[in-house]
C-alpha cells in the first residue's frame, strides 16, 4: 500500500517572522565536539516512541539474526540484498534510523538559524520542499517531523508546511508508511491512562503539516530531465550518510550528480551532507590510484570553479555555493532515560552545510 499523502494544511498564514541574520562560515572543529542536546528529553522519547510502534512486530521477536544478516551483506556490500526485502528494510529502520532520527533532529534545531532561513520557503507554494537523497529509511523523515513543531512555535523562524521526499534506490514503501502514520497519529493510550495523560496525548506532527513520498531512483543514473522535476523547486537537499556511499560506488558519477544538482537547484536552496567522520574515496589519476577525503571532494566540486568534465575554469567564474557550517566530528549521545526496545548507540559525524548563492 502506499504510503498515504496526508493533506496539506491550506492559507496558513503566520505573522512575519524576524529571522537572524545568517553568519559567516562557522569554523571547522578540529576536535570531537559534543554540545548539551538541542531539543528536550520529552520529544525525543516521543521520536524514539515513533520507531518502537512502527516496528513493533520486529520488536516482537529476536532482532538479533536479522540484524547480523544485515550486517553480513552489508559488510560485503550487497546492497541489493541488504536493502532488497521488506523483512530487512524494517530491521535496518528499527536499528539504525532510530538514533538517527535523534541525532539529526538535534541538528535540524542546533543549526536553525542556519538550515531554516526565510528564503528556504517556496514563494509559490509557502512549503519548505526537502528531498532528501538515499533517505528511505527515515531517520531523516521522523527528524524533520520532530523539529517541524518547534519552527512552527519559534518567532524567530518562519513557519511553513513540510513536503519531504525521500529518494532512495532501494523500495522504502512499507518503512516510510509505518513511520508517517505514526508520526502524524496521537499513540493509542491505555484506557487507564490519566485524563492529564489523555488530554496531553497528541501527534508528533499535525498530518497537515507534512506531505511524504518517496521516489525509487538511483540517483548516479537518473536523467536530467527526472532530476530537475525532483530537484527543481527543492528549498533543502539532504545527503545523510549517503555521499560516501555514493563517491565509493564511482567518484566521476557522483561529481557529475553534484554539479547537475548546482545548476537544478535556485538561489537560497539548502544543501546538508552529513556522514561518518574519516571518509574517504579512492580516485585514479594518471593511472595512480590516490586516496581523497570525502570532504575534500565534496568542497572540489562544490566551491571550486569545475565544469562538468572536472576541468578547473577561469577564476572570475562566479561561485555557485556559500559553505556556512563546517564540522568534522561532532557528537551525539544518547540520554541514558530515553526507552527503546534494543540498545542504540551514540553518533558521531561530519557535517557540511551549504547554501545554493
Ligand atoms: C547508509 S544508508 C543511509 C540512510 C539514511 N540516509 C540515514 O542517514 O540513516 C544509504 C542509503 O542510500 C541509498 N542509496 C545508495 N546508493 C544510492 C543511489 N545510487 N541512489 C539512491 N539511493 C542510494 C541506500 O539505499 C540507503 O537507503
Amino acid at each position: 500500500m502506499p504510503p498515504p499523502r496526508p493533506r496539506w494544511e491550506t492559507n496558513k498564514k503566520q505573522p512575519p517572522p524576524k529571522v537572524q541574520k545568517l553568519q559567516k562560515t562557522q569554523k571547522a572543529k578540529t576536535s570531537d565536539e559534543v554540545s548539551a542536546p538541542s531539543i528536550s528529553l520529552e520529544r525525543q522519547q516521543l521520536i524514539l516512541d515513533i520507531f518502537k510502534y512502527s516496528f513493533a512486530k520486529r520488536f516482537a521477536e529476536d532482532i538479533k539474526p536479522l540484524l547480523q544478516e544485515i550486517k553480513t551483506h552489508l559488510y560485503n556490500r550487497d546492497f541489493a540484498t541488504a536493502f532488497g526485502k521488506n523483512e530487512y528494510l524494517e530491521t535496518y529502520a528499527a536499528r539504525w534510523s532510530a538514533s538517527r532520527a535523534l541525532g539529526y533532529a538535534d541538528l535540524f534545531w542546533d543549526l536553525r538559524t542556519h538550515f531554516w532561513p526565510v528564503k528556504s520557503i517556496d514563494e509559490e507554494s509557502g512549503a519548505r520542499k526537502i528531498v532528501c537523497l538515499g533517505g528511505g529509511a527515515g531517520a531523516e523523515l521522523v527528524a524533520l517531523a520532530g523539529v517541524q513543531d518547534l519552527i512552527i512555535h519559534d518567532e524567530m523562524l518562519p513557519s511553513s508546511t513540510m513536503e519531504v521526499i525521500a529518494v532512495d534506490i532501494a523500495d522504502w514503501t512499507l518503512v516510510l508508511y509505518e513511520l508517517t502514520k505514526h508520526a502524524t497519529t496521537a499513540p493509542t493510550l491505555s484506557k487507564y491512562a490519566s485524563a492529564a495523560i489523555q488530554a496531553a496525548n497528541a501527534p508528533l506532527i499535525a498530518a497537515g503539516n507534512l506531505a511524504v513520498s518517496l521516489q525509487k531512483h538511483d540517483i548516479l543514473n537518473t536523467d536530467s530531465a527526472t532530476l530537475t522535476t525532483m530537484l527543481g523547486d527543492a528549498t533543502h537537499v539532504t545527503l545523510m550518510f549517503t555521499l560516501n556511499e555514493l563517491y565509493s560506488t564511482s567518484v566521476p558519477l557522483t561529481q557529475k550528480f553534484l554539479l547537475n544538482l548546482t545548476s537544478i537547484l535556485s538561489a537560497g536552496a539548502i544543501l546538508l551532507v552529513v556522514d561518518s567522520p574519516g571518509s574517504y574515496s579512492t580516485i585514479t589519476l594518471n593511472g595512480a590510484e590516490k586516496k581523497y577525503p570525502m570532504q575534500w571532494l565534496l568542497d572540489h566540486t562544490l566551491l571550486s570553479q569545475v565544469d562538468g568534465k572536472g576541468t578547473k575554469k577561469e577564476m572570475n567564474v562566479k561561485a555557485k555555493w556559500d559553505k556556512i557550517y563546517d564540522n568534522e566530528s561532532r557528537w551525539f549521545r544518547l540520554n541514558p532515560e530515553l526507552r527503546y526496545p534494543i540498545e542504540l548507540e551514540n553518533m558521531r559525524m561530519q557535517v557540511h552545510l551549504y547554501r545554493r548563492l
